[in-house]
């Protein structure tokens, strides 16, 4: 901004309704093509400013809950958040408001708090609110420092900035809903597969510790980042199908018998057919990672036998962090075993009973997941 005023001053003209058609048209096809909400927010701050000239212009959210408006303003970096009751950005929110201002430090709804924090300074002011479909207000359009030399927002800024407004608004709250039941299946996900583990009497942060284990090994052999994260979500269920298993076996304090053995199998079988009947990505993750968590590279696994590479890539490498979580922990039949033991363990089954490959990159991450397993300790 100081550029702006004090040095090589170089102001802008209104746009031609061409550009102005140009910029719209660039921006509704982002913006259709876009269901991220995070990247959406962003790419609809850049249109508002680049709609009505300003030097910087932010989309809030309001956050209900917590009663703050939040938004993004860059990518990889944490939501900004702010009170709802202050600022231009908050009364248009409450009052329902357009606000137009010429000189933002002579009105006292002003919060000059963002400006002496980042050294900006702030001047000319639009602000609009956006409404959803039931005519509730969801957030607002804010607008700062018009960039031509009168230096003010104009009725037509107004009335532009308005439309992108009402364009936003629908865009926003799809992507809103989406993100809302993605995670609530995510949470879902997550409970089904403690219920799992709860049944086993296995403590609390194991399904926790494999999901996290699970990513990193993943991330590491080279899967992209969102496939990680699928296996992330998915491995918690790994176990799920122990929910029929009867106690008196799956609590037994000592060594199992070999019928008691073949029940507690029977729970990988389970598990794939509770799950594999959605439709859902997460939930046929699950289904494989279920079914394929106890295969062994050499074929003497179960409950299918398969061998190498005939196993999934999710199920190699969720054997690997569920069996490391499980011989580093407590069992209702052992003591967990110290850390050299369990490396010597992994060394010599690889290849055998687990990816070689897999085993490099395990061996490889040990300081990543021991870090984890201290986080997430029980
Ligand atoms: P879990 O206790 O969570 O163990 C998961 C997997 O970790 C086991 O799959 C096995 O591959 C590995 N593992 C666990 N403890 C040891 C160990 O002391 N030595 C070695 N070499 N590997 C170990 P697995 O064998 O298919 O067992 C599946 C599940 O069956 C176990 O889950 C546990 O719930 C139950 N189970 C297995 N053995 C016994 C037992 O002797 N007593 C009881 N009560 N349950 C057992
Ligand atoms: C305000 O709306 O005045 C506070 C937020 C900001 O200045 O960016
Ligand atoms: C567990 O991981 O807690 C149970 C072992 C298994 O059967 O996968
Ligand atoms: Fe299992
Ligand atoms: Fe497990």
């Amino acid at each position: 901004m100081h550029e702006l005023y004090d040095l090589e001053v170089k102001f802008k003209e209104e746009l031609a309704p061409e550009q102005l058609l140009d910029i719209i048209f660039h921006y509704v096809s982002l913006i259709a093509s876009e269901k991220d909400l995070d990247r959406l927010l962003l790419i609809m701050a850049d249109l508002g400013r680049d709609l009505i000239l300003a030097d910087r212009c932010t989309l809030w959210l309001f956050d209900k809950v917590n009663h703050q408006l939040w938004t993004k303003v860059a990518h990889g970096v944490p939501p900004l958040r702010i009170p709802a009751d202050t600022g231009f950005a908050g009364y248009a929110l409450l009052n329902n408001e357009t606000i137009l201002v010429e000189d933002a430090y002579t009105d006292k709804r002003f919060n000059p708090a963002v400006d002496l924090k980042t050294g900006y300074h702030t001047k000319s002011v639009l602000v609009i609110p956006i409404q959803d479909q039931n005519g509730e207000i969801m957030g607002t359009y804010q607008a700062i420092n018009k960039l031509t030399e009168e230096g003010i927002f104009t009725l037509k800024d107004m009335h532009l900035l308005t439309l992108a407004a009402s364009y936003s608004g629908k865009a926003l709250e799809s992507a809103i809903l989406n993100e809302e039941i993605e995670q609530t299946q995510k949470e879902i996900i997550f409970t089904m597969g403690e219920i799992g583990e709860s049944r086993s009497k296995e403590t609390g942060n194991h399904v926790k510790r494999v999901a996290e284990y699970s990513k990193v090994l993943a991330l590491k052999y080279g899967l992209s980042p969102s496939e990680s994260e699928l296996i992330k979500m998915a491995s918690p269920m790994h176990d799920i199908g122990k929910v029929s298993i009867p106690d008196e076996v799956l609590k037994k304090p000592g060594k199992l018998t070999d019928e008691e053995f073949e029940i507690i199998k029977a729970h990988s079988q389970t598990g794939f057919d509770l799950l594999k009947n959605s439709n859902r990505q997460i939930l046929q993750s699950a289904a494989i990672i279920a079914h394929q968590h106890h295969e062994k590279w050499n074929g003497k696994g179960y409950p299918q036998g398969l061998k190498g590479e005939e196993i999934h890539i999710y199920g190699r490498i969720t054997a690997i962090a569920d069996v490391f979580d499980a011989l580093a922990s407590d069992r209702c039949y052992k003591k967990a075993w110290e850390l050299d033991r369990v490396i010597n363990l992994f060394k010599e089954e690889r290849g055998i009973q687990f990816d070689p490959k897999i085993v490099e990159v395990f061996l490889d991450s040990l300081d990543e997941i021991l870090a984890l397993k201290e986080k997430y300790v029980d």
